[in-house]
């Protein structure tokens, strides 16, 4: 996946190397003005940017059959100072705008807005300042808008009505402040909304996600949202990604929560919330954690580990408190009460009353588990064993299976091929 990436990354910089006709004159003129207006790494943009055939430059690409300037994708190029607003306003085609990750400074340049073919817009991970002005509506061709990791502030301009082709939302890590806006609402091509990470308050239900049936992310945590879980969300069937994380929502854990059979990562912590998790929670299908370096630590949630997690290249869960699920999970620290385990793999489970079914090697100890599969350790005492080629010992086990080997006391076997020691009691089998 990440090689794939990176071959299209590789191959978007290759690919306008292809076309070397000259360049329309006034796009010329505006990329040698944006270059010559850099501080940073604009010396060695300059010095790439050299002769007439401007839609060969690296980061550069235009229109087939135009010529026309439509695309300038710069990440990552230490370019700094402020956005050079007026020479960008020569480039009337432009329809992609990367400047993500250098080091811009200032505020966003008026002449931005007027760029209205733009469809994709990023300028993520720069120090840029200021508010967003209200003629953010006047780019209604945006597909996508990241303006993360930047040092905005002030209110978020109630101009989303005007930019319903958005599909792609980022303005998390700045700090915005002030209501959301309720023409967030309007945007019913939405995929993604982030604005985690900002000082957004007032009641989350400001925004309703009932006409946002693409919705398959949303966060909207460290912010200072209140108010309860918007019952509008029901509707988002496929809402992969949800986190309301680190705000002040109250009221309890709707259940409809449990209907959404893409939900792979539910965070809800750290908010008011009343009341049990919903038992309808255990019917979700995938959901399991968004871990980037780590495993997860899931604390009185009830949560399906779902095996596909592998593709998202996490790492093993821990998994802490009572009545947690896990399915088809594998390599799982379990500790705590009532939990279940059903075909999990070498997970290592703790405490007492914990079910495991179906699993391979896993290790438990504790007390009154239900234990079935193969290659378990049992320890403690009070474990139904069943399955083949376990290891219990302990006492007051009942084992019943194949091939396990059975120390301890006063453990009731049955089954074939056991391998018993200690004062236990062989029920039936050889
Ligand atoms: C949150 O945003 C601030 C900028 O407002 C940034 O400095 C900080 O690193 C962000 N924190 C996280 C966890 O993303
Ligand atoms: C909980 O969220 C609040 C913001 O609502 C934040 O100030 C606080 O640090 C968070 N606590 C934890 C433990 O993350
Ligand atoms: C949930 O969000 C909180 C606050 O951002 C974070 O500390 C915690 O690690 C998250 N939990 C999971 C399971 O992702
Ligand atoms: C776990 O769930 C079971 C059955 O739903 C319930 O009887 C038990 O009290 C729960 N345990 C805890 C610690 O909440
Ligand atoms: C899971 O545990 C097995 C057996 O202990 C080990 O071989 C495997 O590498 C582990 N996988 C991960 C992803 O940790
Ligand atoms: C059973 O498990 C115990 C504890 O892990 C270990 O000492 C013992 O050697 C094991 N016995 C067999 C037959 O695997
Ligand atoms: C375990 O079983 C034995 C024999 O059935 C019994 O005497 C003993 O009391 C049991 N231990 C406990 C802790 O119940
Ligand atoms: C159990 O042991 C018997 C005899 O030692 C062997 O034939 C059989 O394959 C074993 N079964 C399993 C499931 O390991």
């Amino acid at each position: 996946m990440a090689r794939c990436w990176l071959l299209l990354v590789f191959m978007a910089f290759i690919l306008p190397a292809a076309n070397a006709t000259p360049c329309h004159p006034d796009d010329l003129h505006a990329l040698r003005g944006f270059a010559g207006e850099l501080g940073g790494g604009g010396a060695l943009l300059r010095a790439a940017w050299s002769g007439a055939s401007c839609c060969g430059w690296e980061g550069v690409g235009c229109d087939s059959t135009s010529g026309r300037v439509t695309v300038l994708r710069l990440p990552w190029r230490g370019l700094a100072g402020q956005i050079p607003g007026g020479s960008l306003a020569g480039l009337v085609w432009l329809e992609e705008l990367f400047l993500g990750s250098n080091h811009f400074v200032g505020v966003l340049p008026d002449e931005l807005f007027g760029l209205v073919k733009l469809r994709k817009l990023s300028l993520a991970s720069n120090e840029l300042t200021g508010e967003v002005s209200p003629r953010l509506g006047e780019l209604t061709h945006l597909t996508l808008l990241d303006l993360s990791a930047n040092r905005f502030s002030g209110p978020l301009p109630d101009v989303f009505g005007d930019l319903t082709s958005l599909e792609h939302l980022a303005m998390h890590s700045n700090g915005f402040s002030g209501f959301l806006p309720p023409s967030l609402s309007s945007l019913s091509s939405l995929r993604e909304l982030n604005l985690r990470n900002n000082s957004m308050s007032g009641p989350i239900a400001r925004v309703s996600f009932s006409d946002m049936p693409l919705l398959a992310s949303l966060d909207f945590s460290t912010n200072s949202l209140t108010g309860w879980i918007p019952t509008s969300l029901a509707g988002c069937g496929e809402l992969k990604s949800l986190n309301l994380a680190n705000n002040i929502l109250v009221g309890t854990i709707p259940s409809w929560i449990g209907e959404f059979d893409n939900l792979w990562y539910l965070n809800l912590s750290n908010n008011s919330f009343v009341g049990e998790v919903p038992k309808s929670l255990l019917r979700l299908k995938g959901l399991a954690t968004a871990g980037r370096s780590s495993g997860m630590v899931f604390i009185n949630m009830p949560s399906f580990v779902n095996y596909e997690r592998r593709a998202l290249d996490e790492q093993p869960n821990t998994i802490t408190g009572t009545n947690n699920t896990v399915r088809s999970g594998r390599n799982n620290t379990m500790s705590g009460n009532d939990n279940i385990v059903m075909s999990g793999d070498s997970n290592t489970v703790s405490g007492s009353f914990n079910t495991l079914v179906c699993g391979n090697n896993n290790i438990l100890s504790g007390d009154h588990h239900v234990v079935s599969g193969s290659n378990h350790i049992v320890t403690n005492s009070f474990n139904k064993v069943t399955g083949c080629t376990n290891n219990v010992s302990g006492s007051n086990h009942t084992v019943s299976g194949s091939n396990n080997t059975v120390t301890g006391s006063s453990n009731t076997v049955s089954g074939n091929n056991h391998v018993v020691s200690g004062s236990n009691r062989v029920v039936t089998g050889d």
